[in-house]
Formats: structure tokens, C-alpha cells, sequence
């Protein structure tokens, strides 16, 4: 289920039109996942830039938010089975296919990079205390035989979502700025 905007705010649509949104609950979950993604990834590449006194600082924060999104985007998959996206735009085969496919990859990647991140630092050694208040348990305890392999998930999977996120965003803009039509609405 999905609701609807009418006249969107422009001045340069003086006839009404009718944009079918994503369901509150999506808009919302979608504007918390990308916050918390555009705050965790950038933290994640500076762990190895920080000075050795800060460093484990960067570690917890960066650790606590991944964390969190793994939550979030549980819940945001839990969302979805119940509640339906509004249909597809009005666009050519390929470009649906290809908004969908960005779509699931990005859904996929938020899942493999929390998973893989925790997973390494308990493979490491290192248990992660959620904003150093609350213990989580440690699926496999200090594993180091598969400790690298791991990271090296983590540290190749940054790199394609970010790659994604780059898709996302040539989207958002050609179809805001050169098609100038309502597709950021649904989301918003
Ligand atoms: C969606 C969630 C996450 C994102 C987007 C993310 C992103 C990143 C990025 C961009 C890097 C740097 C990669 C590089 O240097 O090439 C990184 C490193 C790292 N991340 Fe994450 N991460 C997430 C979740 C987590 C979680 C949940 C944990 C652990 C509980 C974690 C632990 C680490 C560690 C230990 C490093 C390595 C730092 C180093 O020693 O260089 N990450 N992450
Ligand atoms: C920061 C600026 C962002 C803007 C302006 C933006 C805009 C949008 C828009 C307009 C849609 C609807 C597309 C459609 O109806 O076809 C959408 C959906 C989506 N966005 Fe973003 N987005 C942003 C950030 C992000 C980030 C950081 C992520 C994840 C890394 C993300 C993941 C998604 C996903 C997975 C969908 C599909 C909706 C769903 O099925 O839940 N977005 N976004």
C-alpha cells in the first residue's frame, strides 16, 4: 500500500498531479538508512587515517552505527513484505530494470556489509560493546584462520555500495534535474 502527494511544491506545476509516494513507514526507514550510512561509511574509511589515541574511538562509533543499520534494515525488509512500493514510473523496460536492480543490490549490500563487519571483529577478537554500554554476543568467537577473509569482504563491499550509492544518486538527479519528473517525490 502506498499513499499520495498532489501538486508537489513548484511553482512550475500549475495543473494538479497525482504522485504515488512509498508507504510512510518505507519514506521514513529509507531517510534513517541513508543518514546513518552517509554518517558510517565515511567514519569507516578515517579508522585507518585516525592518530592510535582516537583510533579506537572511530572503531566504536563506526562499529555501533554499522550495528545499528543491520537492525533497521531488518525492520525495513520486515516493512516491505507487508507493504507494497507504489508501481513503477512510467519509463522503458531497461530503466525499470535497472532501478530495480540498483534497488535489490543496495538492499543486499546493506545487509553483507553489517554482517561481514561485525563477523570480522569478532573473528578478530574484538566483540563489539554497542556504544561501549551494551555487550553483543559473539556468534563465532575469535576465529583469526577467517579474520582476513572477512575484512577483505567488508573493506571490497564499501567500494561497490558505494559504487551503488553513485548509481542511486546519477538517478535521483537525472530524474529530478534533466526529466524533471516526480520520482524524488515518492520518497519524500
Ligand atoms: C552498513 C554498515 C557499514 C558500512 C557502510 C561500513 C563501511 C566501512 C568502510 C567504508 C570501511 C573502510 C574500508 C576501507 O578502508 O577500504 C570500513 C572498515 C571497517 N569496518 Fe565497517 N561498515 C559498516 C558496518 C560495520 C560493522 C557493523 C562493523 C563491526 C561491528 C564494522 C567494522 C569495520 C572495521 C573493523 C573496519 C576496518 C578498519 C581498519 O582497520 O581499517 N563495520 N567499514
Ligand atoms: C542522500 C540522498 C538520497 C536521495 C535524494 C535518494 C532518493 C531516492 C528516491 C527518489 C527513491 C525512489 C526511487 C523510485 O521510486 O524509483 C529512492 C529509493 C531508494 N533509495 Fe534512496 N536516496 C538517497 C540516499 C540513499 C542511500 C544512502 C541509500 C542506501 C545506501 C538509498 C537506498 C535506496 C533504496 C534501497 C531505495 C528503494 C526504495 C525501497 O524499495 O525501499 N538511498 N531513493
Amino acid at each position: 500500500m502506498s499513499d499520495t502527494l498532489q501538486n508537489p511544491p513548484s511553482k512550475a506545476t500549475p495543473m494538479l498531479i497525482t504522485v504515488e509516494r512509498y508507504h510512510g513507514a518505507a519514506r521514513i526507514l529509507h531517510w534513517i538508512v541513508a543518514a546513518l550510512v552517509l554518517a558510517t561509511w565515511p567514519l569507516g574509511l578515517m579508522i585507518g587515517f585516525a592518530k592510535k589515541e582516537v583510533s579506537l574511538n572511530f572503531y566504536l562509533v563506526h562499529e555501533s552505527l554499522g550495528f545499528l543499520i543491520l537492525w533497521v534494515m531488518l525492520v525495513r525488509i520486515g516493512t516491505k513484505l507487508f507493504v507494497a512500493a507504489p508501481a513503477a514510473e512510467e519509463a522503458p523496460a531497461i530503466e525499470r530494470f535497472a532501478a530495480a536492480a540498483v534497488h535489490g543490490l543496495l538492499y543486499l549490500f546493506l545487509i553483507i556489509m553489517p554482517v561481514s563487519g561485525f563477523l570480522a571483529t569478532n573473528a578478530h577478537g574484538f566483540p563489539l560493546v554497542w556504544f561501549g554500554l551494551l555487550p553483543v554476543w559473539s556468534p563465532i568467537g575469535k576465529t583469526p584462520d577467517i579474520a582476513w577473509t572477512l575484512s577483505a569482504i567488508h573493506g571490497y563491499s564499501a567500494w561497490i555500495l558505494l559504487g551503488l550509492f553513485a548509481l542511486h544518486i546519477g538517478a535521483v538527479v537525472m530524474h529530478h534535474v534533466i526529466k524533471r519528473d516526480q520520482t524524488l517525490y515518492r520518497i519524500i
